[in-house]
C-alpha cells in the first residue's frame, strides 16, 4: 500500500475507535466492503494503516491530542440506500434508486413488480402487448396486494393504434395508476397529455399538485426535450375543447413538465437506438438544465440511466455521472420472477456480450424500427431480417420468388400463406379490426400483417417455452445480459435458477458502493491493488449481514 502522490498533504488527524491494522490488500478489501462505516488511512510508526469509524479531524494542522494519528485519506460510509438522488427516493418512498424497467407481455410480471416494491425498488409492470383486460387484472392485483407501496405500469407508444394507446392511458386514470413509464414515443400524443393533466390542481398552499407522474424513457435528445417541456398548448386546447380536461387543468398542466422523471436509455434490450450511456446521459442532463433554466420549474424532472446496467461497475458509473436513478431490464428478464419460460432463463444465462443483434420489431415493422434481441441459440434475427427485406422488395406476397415462398411456408409459418393469413386475421379481428379491413383490401398490408404475426408469435413461443419453436424464439435482450453473466461466472449466480430480482439489485448496489469508495481513495492519491473493489456475488442473507455489520 503506498501513496501515489508524495506531495499529498496530510488531510488532518484521526483518533481510532479500534486499533487500525496495517493496510494490506486483504485488510483494505475488508474495510472497503464495510460500507456502513467510514474508512480512514492513517500513518502509524511510518506504516500506512486502515481503520474504521473513529473520529476524524479534517483540516487541522496541529495534532489535537497525542492519540490522534496523521490522516492520509478518508471515505465516508456509503450504503446502497445512499446512492442516487435523495429527493427522488423520498418522493416515491423508495429505499433504493433502482428501477426495474417494463418488459412487454408481462415479462416484468406481477410477481416481479411485487417483489421489487416490497424490497424498496420501483418496477413498471410490462403492459405492452397485453389486452386491456389483462392489464386491468394485473393492476387490480397489484393495488390489492401492495397497499401504498409504489409501482408503475408501461404506456407504450402505438403509432399504428392510437385508440389502444388512449384506452391504456384512460385505464390508468380510471384505476388511479399514478406512475407510468412512457416509452417508444417520438412525439407527444393526446393520450400522454390527458394522463398528465387529469386531476391536476392547486393545493391549499397554492402549489401545483399533479397526481399522475410520467417517467419518460427516451434515447434521443429531441424526444427528451419534448418530455421536459410543458405539454403542447395545442393538445391541451383540444383536450379542453373535447371536454376531457378542464380549463384549469390545462392551465396548470401548461406550467409543469410533461414528464416528472426521465430515463435516458442507452444501448438496451428491446427498442433501442444503441446510444452509448457515457455520452447520452450528460447530454440529456444538459438539456434538462437548459429547459429548467427557462421554466424555473418548482420540481424539475430528474434524469436516470438505463441501458447496460448489469454489474456493480455500471451502477457505480451511472451514479458517478450524476444519474438520479438506474433502471435495468435485460438482467431481470433472466430472473426467476420474470414472466417467461425456464428455457429462456437458461438461454439468457449462457449469453455473452456479443450474442445480441438488431432485428425488425413487430409493432413498428413497416417503419423499419428495430429491437435488440438475443441471437445465440435462435435464428430469429436472421429470419426477421429476411421478412423485412422481402417486405421492402415486393408489393405483394405472390411476387416473392416461389423458392423463397416455399422456405417461408415450410420453415417460418409451417403452413401455407393463406392459412397463416386466416389465423392472423382472427388475431387482429379481436385486437384491431381495422387492420383486417386494410389487409383484406391491400395485399402489401396483408403481407406486412402476416410477417408481423410471425414476429409477434416468436415472442410468445419464447415466453411459453414452445419446444419445437426454440429456433424462432424472439428474446429481447441487450449486452447487459452478457456483462452480467461475465460478472457472475463461477458464483452461485451463474445458475439461472438462483437469479432473483432483489439478489441482483442488492449485489449491484452494494458492489457499486464498494467501487465508489475505491474511486474516492484513488482520487486522494492512494494506490489500491487491482481488484480491491471487486465483490463476489452474495446471497441476500449474506448481504444483509454485511450491511448490518
Ligand atoms: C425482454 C425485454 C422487454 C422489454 N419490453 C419493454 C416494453 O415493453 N416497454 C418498455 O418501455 N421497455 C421495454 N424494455 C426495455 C426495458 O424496460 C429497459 O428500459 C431496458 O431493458 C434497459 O436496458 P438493459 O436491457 O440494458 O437493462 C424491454 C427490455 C427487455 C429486455
Amino acid at each position: 500500500m503506498s501513496f501515489n502522490n508524495p506531495t499529498l498533504p496530510r488531510m488532518g488527524w484521526w483518533k481510532p475507535q479500534e486499533d487500525p491494522t496495517p493496510a494490506s490488500p486483504h485488510a483494505m478489501h475488508g474495510a472497503l466492503q464495510a460500507v456502513g462505516h467510514s474508512l480512514s488511512l492513517v500513518e502509524r510508526d511510518g506504516e500506512l494503516c486502515v481503520g474504521l469509524d473513529g473520529t476524524a479531524s479534517i483540516g487541522s494542522d496541529a495534532r489535537p491530542l497525542p492519540e490522534y494519528l496523521p490522516l492520509r485519506a478518508h471515505v465516508s460510509p456509503l450504503r446502497p440506500e445512499n446512492l442516487g438522488c435523495p429527493a427522488f427516493r423520498a418522493t416515491y418512498g423508495l429505499r433504493y434508486a433502482y428501477l426495474v424497467g417494463a418488459m412487454a407481455n408481462a415479462i416484468t410480471s406481477v410477481e416481479m413488480v411485487s417483489v421489487a416494491a416490497r424490497g424498496g425498488l420501483l418496477a413498471f409492470f410490462g403492459a405492452a402487448g397485453l389486452p386491456l383486460g389483462e392489464i386491468e387484472n394485473a393492476i387490480r392485483h397489484l393495488q390489492g396486494s401492495l397497499g401504498n407501496l409504489p409501482f408503475g405500469a408501461n404506456l407504450i407508444h402505438s403509432p399504428g393504434d392510437p385508440d389502444l394507446e388512449r384506452a391504456t392511458a384512460e385505464l390508468y386514470l380510471q384505476r388511479e395508476v399514478r406512475l407510468v413509464c412512457a416509452s417508444a414515443f417520438l412525439r407527444v400524443t393526446p393520450a400522454l397529455v390527458l394522463y398528465r393533466a387529469k386531476g391536476i390542481h392547486r393545493d391549499p398552499h397554492g402549489a401545483i399538485h399533479c397526481p399522475n407522474r410520467i417517467f419518460a424513457k427516451v434515447s434521443r435528445v429531441e424526444v427528451a426535450r419534448k418530455f421536459l417541456e410543458p405539454p403542447p398548448g395545442k393538445i391541451l386546447a383540444d383536450l379542453v375543447a373535447s371536454g376531457l380536461v378542464t380549463a384549469e387543468e390545462a392551465e396548470l398542466a401548461g406550467q409543469i413538465p410533461l414528464a416528472q422523471e426521465l430515463t435516458a436509455e442507452a444501448d438496451s434490450g428491446g427498442h433501442t437506438d444503441n446510444r452509448p450511456a457515457i455520452s447520452l446521459l450528460p447530454t440529456i442532463v444538459a438539456v434538462r438544465d437548459e429547459v429548467d433554466r427557462r421554466h424555473a420549474y418548482r420540481c424539475p424532472p430528474r434524469i436516470g440511466l438505463a441501458g447496460g446496467i448489469a454489474t456493480p461497475a455500471s451502477v457505480a458509473a451511472a451514479f458517478a455521472m450524476g444519474a438520479a436513478f438506474v433502471m435495468a431490464g435485460s438482467i431481470h428478464q433472466g430472473c426467476v420472477e420474470a414472466g417467461t419460460a425456464p428455457v429462456v432463463l437458461q438461454m439468457l444465462a449462457e449469453a455473452g456480450q456479443a450474442d445480441t443483434a438488431m432485428a425488425p420489431s413487430a409493432d413498428m415493422f413497416e417503419m423499419g424500427v428495430k429491437v435488440q434481441v438475443l441471437k445465440r441459440g435462435t435464428l430469429f434475427p436472421q429470419r426477421a431480417a429476411k421478412l423485412y427485406e422481402l417486405y421492402r422488395a415486393y408489393e405483394r406476397y405472390e411476387q416473392i420468388p416461389a423458392a423463397q415462398r416455399s422456405i417461408l411456408e415450410r420453415d417460418f409459418f409451417r403452413r401455407s400463406f393463406d392459412e397463416e393469413w386466416q389465423s392472423t386475421r382472427t388475431f387482429f379481428l379481436v385486437r384491431d379490426p381495422r387492420q383486417v379491413e386494410l389487409g383484406d383490401q391491400n395485399p402489401r398490408h396483408r403481407m406486412a400483417l402476416v410477417f408481423r404475426s410471425y414476429l409477434g408469435q416468436a415472442s410468445s413461443w419464447a415466453k411459453h417455452g414452445v419446444t419445437d419453436r426454440q429456433i424462432d424464439y424472439q428474446i429481447w435482450c441487450g449486452p447487459a445480459m452478457g456483462a452480467f453473466n461475465e460478472w457472475a461466472r463461477g458464483s452461485f449466480l451463474e445458475k439461472a435458477e438462483n437469479r432473483d430480482t432483489m439478489t441482483l439489485a442488492g449485489n449491484l448496489l452494494f458492489g457499486a458502493c464498494v467501487l465508489a469508495r475505491c474511486t474516492a481513495l484513488t482520487q486522494q492519491g492512494i494506490q489500491l491493488k487491482e481488484g480491491s473493489g471487486n465483490i463476489s456475488p452474495m446471497s441476500l442473507l449474506e448481504l444483509d449481514k454485511r450491511l448490518g455489520q
